[in-house]
């Protein structure tokens, strides 16, 4: 069933741009970035990252906005319509499943975010005396069990609570409050990053080129980051592309997110890397990063209390306005497809994504010695996610687009209210044909061969 009358739709072109960077700045931006930037050979690393954004993760991001706003209707109906046919109503459903799964997850690591938050908050992270005291805090935290699981809930109490407002009284209204406030403490802890003694040497670290250190194995790390940002492959972007008007000029609103989605990765870097650096400490990679150097670096500086308060508040907000938008697609579909109502679909997969975060948020306690190919749980469902299921939704939106549905529809339906601009700029319309027919497909297609090389 499709009940269009009761759908959802954006109040205004600044409420669809905060929404969907809500969606795009998260945890990938504020933590994965920096220390893929530090580990992998610093600006030279950012350059591919920057032309993976541009060949596959932003023409993709697109082509999914657009199959949403061309069918107004949630990924498993926009599937078909555009497919011609039930069948490929499947690989929409698949996306929606990969929102859902992916939604599970995240919240139980935006948890520990939200755990280490309130310690903050408490002076519990500003105060250590040695490596060993912040090392011996992280993990009595993190094996305690009703620790994970009640930030868990927590966590995806709000996000239920903002999308029970609806698309504009929730999603629009909160992201137009969120996204603003997450760059102005950006901003304030940049500049105080800047003023740190050494921080000349973090911005060495970080930006100058080693590409010595560009493997194979790295570009495609940098293929993946693009995608996982711009939050792609999981029904997020159809779904909030069916709430678009066709009044809407989608280039000029989507270049807006995509800078704003990359300045906050490389802001975050220089916040990372100048605090690290100001202490005289290496910085470390992966979760060792937030909850080990930075804890133990702000017990060393003046002002530490306020700096880790803020933050672990920015983290906590990117985390939240992409949890949101991850469960949305689920929401859509219960409402598009089940003809359900907005209350009971909330409800539905709030209490759904909680039980199935569980094992996810018990990773490092519970379930320490259980593992999965050799991963702890959180780590195996993120692998599958983001080595099998993201790229697969990536690759069937962009097969619909090339296969069922037309280059030059798509590319028309990209010039529904915006003609005036494209006889402005007729080469943007080049580009996005050279990506979809080109690079998209080239890259999707060594993407998915590594994957299943990992696999198999
Ligand atoms: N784009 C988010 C990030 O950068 O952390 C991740 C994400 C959000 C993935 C929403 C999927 C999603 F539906």
């Amino acid at each position: 069933m499709n009940s269009a009358s009761v759908r959802g739709s954006w109040g205004s072109r600044i409420g669809f741009i905060f929404a969907v960077a809500g969606s795009a700045v998260g945890l990938a931006n504020i933590w994965r970035f920096p220390y893929l930037v530090g580990k992998h050979g610093g600006a030279a690393f950012i350059f591919v990252y920057i032309l993976s954004l541009l060949l596959i993760g932003f023409p993709v991001f697109i082509a999914e906005i657009l199959i949403g706003r061309a069918t107004q209707t949630s990924p498993s109906g926009a599937f078909e319509k555009l497919g011609r046919s039930k069948i490929w109503s499947w690989p929409g459903k698949m996306t929606v499943l990969t929102g859902f799964i992916v939604s599970s997850f995240y919240s139980a690591v935006a948890g520990w975010i939200f755990g280490y938050f309130i310690e903050a908050v408490k002076g519990n992270l500003s105060s250590f005396a040695s490596t060993e005291a912040v090392a011996l805090h992280h993990t009595s935290l993190m094996q305690n069990p009703l620790w994970g699981v009640s930030f868990h809930f927590f966590f995806i109490l709000i996000c239920s609570t903002v999308l029970y407002l609806g698309v504009r009284g929730g999603i629009e209204r909160w992201n137009k409050f969120l996204m603003p406030l997450l760059f102005v403490v950006l901003i304030l802890l940049v500049l105080k990053g800047l003023t740190l003694p050494n921080a000349q040497d973090g911005l060495r670290f970080l930006f100058s080129p080693d590409w010595s250190l560009l493997t194979p194995a790295v570009l495609l790390t940098a293929l993946g980051q693009a995608f996982f940002t711009l939050s792609v492959g999981q029904g997020t972007m159809v779904t909030y592309g069916s709430y678009l008007s066709k009044e809407e000029n989608i280039v000029k609103s989507c270049v807006p997110i995509l800078l704003m989605d990359t300045f906050v990765s490389i802001i975050a870097a220089m916040v990372i890397f100048t605090i690290a650096f100001s202490a005289g400490v290496e910085p470390s990679s992966g979760p060792a990063l937030l909850f080990h150097t930075l804890p133990w670096v702000l017990s060393q500086i003046p002002g530490g209390y306020l700096m880790s308060v803020l933050f672990f508040l920015i983290v906590v907000l990117a985390a939240l306005t992409s949890e949101i938008s991850a469960m949305e697609p689920t929401i859509a579909y219960l409402i598009d497809e089940k003809g359900w109502n907005r209350h009971l679909a909330v409800w539905a997969c709030g209490i759904g994504a909680f039980l199935l975060g569980i094992p996810s948020a018990l990773s490092y306690s519970l379930l320490k010695n259980t593992t999965f190919f050799g991963l702890p749980f959180v780590d195996f469902i993120e692998s599958i996610c983001g080595h099998i299921l993201i790229p697969a939704g990536g690759f069937f939106a962009l097969i619909l687009l090339l296969g069922r549905w037309g280059v030059w529809n798509a590319l028309s339906e990209l010039k529904v209210g915006s003609h005036e601009f494209f006889k402005r700029y007729p080469w943007i319309l080049s580009y996005f044909w050279f990506c979809f027919k080109v690079s998209a497909p080239i890259l999707m297609a060594i993407i998915f061969l590594n994957s299943l090389l990992m696999f198999f």
